[in-house]
């Protein structure tokens, strides 16, 4: 055992030297995510700050002795709370992030006053686009060109040099622990997805957009790679590791939950899906490696639903000039992977998923924890199957 980790140890360090004479990702000084020395991986989700000008702007549904105090700077401390709270190893700007409906006319110093706790605090950080972030000064494609270059952030525009839609579809490895075997194996993949912002259906009127048929295939390549790298030596596994998706407009497939006996957390509005199902949620449960999708969009809404093996989750608003609910608090989403211990005592594949929410209210509540994935949920299970099993229809 110990030979086989010298040689493994130099096949790293080689490796290493190969990736970043490979890998101009790193010419931001990027660093690669990885679970800590606890085996522990945790991802923070903001949505939807919808951040204008800062202290001028003001908030949208709090309560009327609260207005004259509460600005864009609510939201700025409850997420400079929230990192201090959680000490998140990525956060995940899930969209919606500039307010744009030409409120803002210069986006560029939107973002940094909305981005600035992640920045400030030193915390890898990624941006993914919603419908309103391009309705100020910038487009879509500008505004993720410009995200891509700020400090601390792991954001992309797109993937490789085959054309896809949107801006800002991209895939996060997260690795083994240091001086684990499995340091530069990814044991959790993370997809960043760009649902775009509206579509003109019928003439004019216009619906919420809708993930493309160029974006599943990307998704399906990288996916079918990353397990086959990680199915293949050094330190082959057996399964696939699990994977997690960031879409700001949630799939049509979340409209299904309404019924609390089957949800964590509150539904207060309807899904605004976009209207045709483009199959993302079919893809994802055809390839069985995504446990859970992540959205933002809907800001009062901040439930839970498995349907199919797959979470269906809202972050719930976390922005203060976004429309909220008065008396119901802003909020953000907390997602937590924890890594197995191998029997030789060293850390393997990952183990179980659980998320929370916290709350800025006095007491920073945190909420609804949950398990939303455990690996021995999916262990081959024997079934045989009868033929009387199916119900004749
Ligand atoms: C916004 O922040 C101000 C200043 O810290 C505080 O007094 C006020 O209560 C906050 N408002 C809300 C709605 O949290
Ligand atoms: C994969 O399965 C093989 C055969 O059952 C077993 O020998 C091996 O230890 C397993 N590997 C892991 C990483 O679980
Ligand atoms: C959810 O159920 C409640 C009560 O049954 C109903 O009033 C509400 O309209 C439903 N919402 C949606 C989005 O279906
Ligand atoms: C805050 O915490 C205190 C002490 O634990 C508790 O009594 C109070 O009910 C909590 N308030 C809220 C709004 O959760
Ligand atoms: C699966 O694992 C989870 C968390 O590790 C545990 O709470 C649960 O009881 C386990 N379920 C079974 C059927 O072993
Ligand atoms: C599956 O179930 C059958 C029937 O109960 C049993 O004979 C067989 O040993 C089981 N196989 C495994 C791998 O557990």
């Amino acid at each position: 055992m110990e030979k086989t980790l010298a040689i493994f140890n130099v096949l790293c360090v080689s490796l290493i030297c190969l990736s970043l004479y490979v890998a101009p990702a790193d010419a931001y000084g990027r660093k690669q995510l990885r679970f800590n020395a606890n085996g522990r991986f945790k991802i923070l989700q903001v949505s939807d700050m919808h951040y204008g000008n800062g202290k001028e702007t003001k908030c949208s549904n709090v309560p009327p002795e609260e207005f004259p105090y509460c600005s864009d700077l609510n939201t700025t401390s409850f997420i400079q709370r929230t990192i201090a709270s959680e000490k998140p190893d990525l956060i995940v700007f899930s969209g919606d992030n500039v307010n744009g409906l030409c409120e803002t006319n210069d986006a560029a110093k939107t973002m940094k006053m909305a981005f600035a706790p992640a920045i400030e605090a030193k915390i890898p950080w990624v941006a993914i686009l919603g419908n309103h972030d391009q309705e100020s000064d910038m487009t879509r494609e500008t505004l993720m060109k410009y995200i891509v270059k700020m400090p601390y952030t792991l954001s992309q525009v797109n993937p490789g040099v085959f054309p896809i839609d949107g801006f800002g579809n991209y895939n996060l490895r997260v690795e083994g622990p240091f001086g684990s075997p499995l340091f530069f194996k990814s044991l959790l993949n993370l997809y960043m997805v760009d649902g775009g912002d509206y579509v003109k259906l019928d003439g004019f009127i216009y619906k919420y957009d809708w993930v493309k048929t160029s974006q599943l295939n990307w998704y399906e390549d990288a996916s079918k790679w990353l397990e086959l790298e990680y199915k293949s030596w050094p330190f082959p596994q057996n399964s696939t590791a699990p994977g997690l998706v960031y879409d700001h407009i949630p799939v049509p497939e979340f409209k299904q939950f309404n019924d609390s006996k089957v949800m964590t957390g509150v539904r207060h509005e309807d899904t605004c899906s976009p209207p045709v199902n483009s199959g993302l949620f079919t893809k994802l449960v055809e390839r069985g490696e995504v446990k859970g999708v992540f959205s933002g969009h809907d800001h009062v809404n901040d439930f839970c639903g498995t349907l199919d093996g797959i979470s269906l989750c809202y972050a719930g608003g976390a922005g203060y000039h976004g429309y909220g609910r008065t008396g119901w608090e802003r909020r953000v989403r907390v997602v937590e992977a924890h890594l197995e211990k191998t029997k030789n005592g060293r850390w393997g594949a990952v183990d179980k998923i659980l998320t929370w929410k916290r709350l800025d209210d006095k007491n920073h509540s945190l909420i609804d924890t949950q398990l939303l994935w455990s690996k021995n949920m999916t262990l081959e299970a024997n079934y045989t199957f009868r033929c009387n099993f199916i119900k004749q229809h």
